[in-house]
């Protein structure tokens, strides 16, 4: 049986992965509606992975004993500066969540929740690899630089990560 402590605090990152859903929701459709079909589907599957992330919590809880509570929406925002600055936040959202697993496993440890800490093994290794991958998205976008056709650029970047996810995915990798 978990405790009240450690299922208040898993709560709490059900909201943030939550909102990491819509908010790249949001980001997916602004970037649509700039045409922007590479960076769309980039931003509709990294949505659909947050969802994803927050119902391995409820049904994580749902095991445990504990109860999951399905987050209020607290509306992101809808018109960004640039697609550069939405990369930007979703890294540094990605960071933020990394910093929120990390405080979630030394909470578990603390309560000698074996069961937890292992559960939260595999957010670690998907912060890592989301936090490479925007890493890598970012460093794209600075070689492409500001000019007048760099968002044709940018977009081309993802389609051909969109591309490569699509092989991972059909090779059952991520
Ligand atoms: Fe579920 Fe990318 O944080």
């Amino acid at each position: 049986m978990i405790s009240k402590k450690m299922e208040a605090a898993l709560n709490k990152q059900i909201v943030l992965e939550g909102y990491a859903s819509f908010l790249y929701l949001a980001m997916a459709v602004w970037c649509d509606n700039l045409g922007l079909s590479g960076c769309h589907q980039f931003l509709m599957r990294q949505s659909d992975e947050e969802r994803m992330h927050m119902m391995k919590i409820f049904e994580y809880l749902g095991e445990v004993g504990g109860f999951a509570l399905t987050p209020g929406v607290k509306e992101p925002p809808r018109q960004f500066k640039s697609v550069q600055e939405v990369f930007k936040m979703v890294y540094a959202h990605e960071q933020k969540v990394t910093k929120s697993i990390n405080g979630l496993i030394a909470l578990a440890s603390k309560e000698n929740d074996y069961s937890t800490e292992t559960f939260l093994q595999w957010y670690v290794n998907e912060q890592r690899e989301e936090e490479a991958l925007m890493r890598n998205v970012l460093d794209r976008i600075k070689l492409i630089g500001e000019g007048p056709q760099s968002l044709y650029f940018i977009d081309k970047e993802m389609e051909a990560i969109n591309r490569q996810a699509a092989v991972a995915e059909a090779t059952g990798g991520n």
